[in-house]
């Protein structure tokens, strides 16, 4: 790959603590397997807003996967729909969601709300009519994060061909993707008001945040810190679950990303309270080897680490595994 596109995808914020720290927090934490609770024949199927997932793994919204490889989100798409779960599709993706769409497995949208309400309103129209499922509002971006190796190497825009394809308005010109730093809880009651679909926030990390959006009508919370590309310095998302989990008390969903490379990984986030993950880079990295394929089997892999790794910590499913059997390593 591109090196420049490469440090795209891999990069982080700043002093890259935060992208560094999502992996670190995994390695100090242990977990405190059961034992003899005839675990045989696990059962990881999850179901989130009335979709059955294979595995409690979804696939975080990541921009740009043209410059991964040619087949674009579309190869994506049907990486996940063949592992059965669910694809998360970024509002910077340089293919029409319609086209995503056709691989034919369950997709949720993310969206930055544009300032401008005429524009967000109708890209909403748009992704519930192409059959998305879910709205994800990522909002630990108010403005963009400062990633010091896109800066080094001058990447600040796609190559000429490429374009987010989901910003061309009415009249086909293609708007960029505005940050709103004026962006507040009441645009989340506006976007309840425009759309039936469920919708998650992204990107929360204090718990009285969580308590919060729980507040305003979300149906689902996902603690993330956007892969370290944001805000550099925050916590782990691994250590700032617990209290996100306890401050939302199982009123809706909790999901986590960040760091997520193995099935002791995806283990330990749902001990801590998660109902789900998503993965982003490794994704990335899976599609820009083997394209579609690629994805699918990494998708299968990590659900079979995750089934293999709960056979021996003593869970038969999701439900069995809780924030006791996970200590902070002495
Ligand atoms: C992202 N992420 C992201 N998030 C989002 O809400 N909208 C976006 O367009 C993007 N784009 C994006 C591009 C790239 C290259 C990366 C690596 C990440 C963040 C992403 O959804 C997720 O939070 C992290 O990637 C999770 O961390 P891991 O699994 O990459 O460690």
């Amino acid at each position: 790959m591109n090196p420049v596109y490469a440090d795209f995808f891999a990069g982080g914020a700043g002093a890259e603590r935060t992208l560094r720290d999502n992996l670190a927090a995994y390695d100090r934490l242990r977990i405190v397997p059961r034992v003899l609770r005839a675990t045989g024949d696990r059962d990881l199927r999850t179901t989130l807003f009335g979709t059955e997932l294979a595995a409690p793994i979804l696939v975080a919204p990541t921009a740009f996967h043209l410059l991964a490889h040619p087949g674009g989100e579309a190869a994506t798409a049907r990486g996940v729909a063949a592992a059965g779960t669910v694809m998360v599709v970024s509002m910077a993706a340089t293919q029409p969601v319609e086209r995503i769409a056709e691989a034919g497995g369950p997709w949720w949208f993310q969206l930055y709300p544009q300032p401008d309400p005429a524009f967000t309103a109708g890209l909403v129209k748009r992704v519930e009519a192409a059959g998305c499922r879910a709205l994800v509002v990522t909002v630990d971006s108010p403005v963009f994060g400062r990633r010091e190796r896109d800066l080094r190497n001058g990447f600040t825009d796609l190559p000429d061909g490429l374009a987010c394809e989901n910003m061309r308005d009415d009249t086909g010109r293609v708007r960029d993707i505005e940050m709103d730093p004026a962006l507040g809880w009441d645009r989340i009651g506006w976007l309840r008001g425009i759309t039936g679909l469920p919708i998650l926030v992204k990107g929360i990390l204090h718990p009285a945040d969580a308590r919060l959006a729980v507040g305003h009508g979300v149906d689902g919370v996902i603690v993330s810190n956007h892969g370290g590309r944001q805000l550099d310095g925050a916590i782990a998302t691994i250590d700032a679950l617990p209290a996100v989990a306890e401050a939302v008390g199982g009123r809706v969903p909790v999901l986590v990303d960040g760091g997520i490379r193995r099935g002791t990984d995806v283990l330990i986030a749902l001990a801590r309270g998660a109902a789900a993950v998503l993965v982003g880079r490794p994704v990335l990295d899976a599609l820009s080897t083997a394209g579609a394929d690629g994805v699918r089997d990494q998708l299968r892999t990590l659900a079979a680490d995750l089934d293999h790794v709960m056979a021996l910590a003593g869970a038969k499913r999701p439900a069995d595994l809780s924030p006791d059997m996970v200590a902070v390593a002495g």
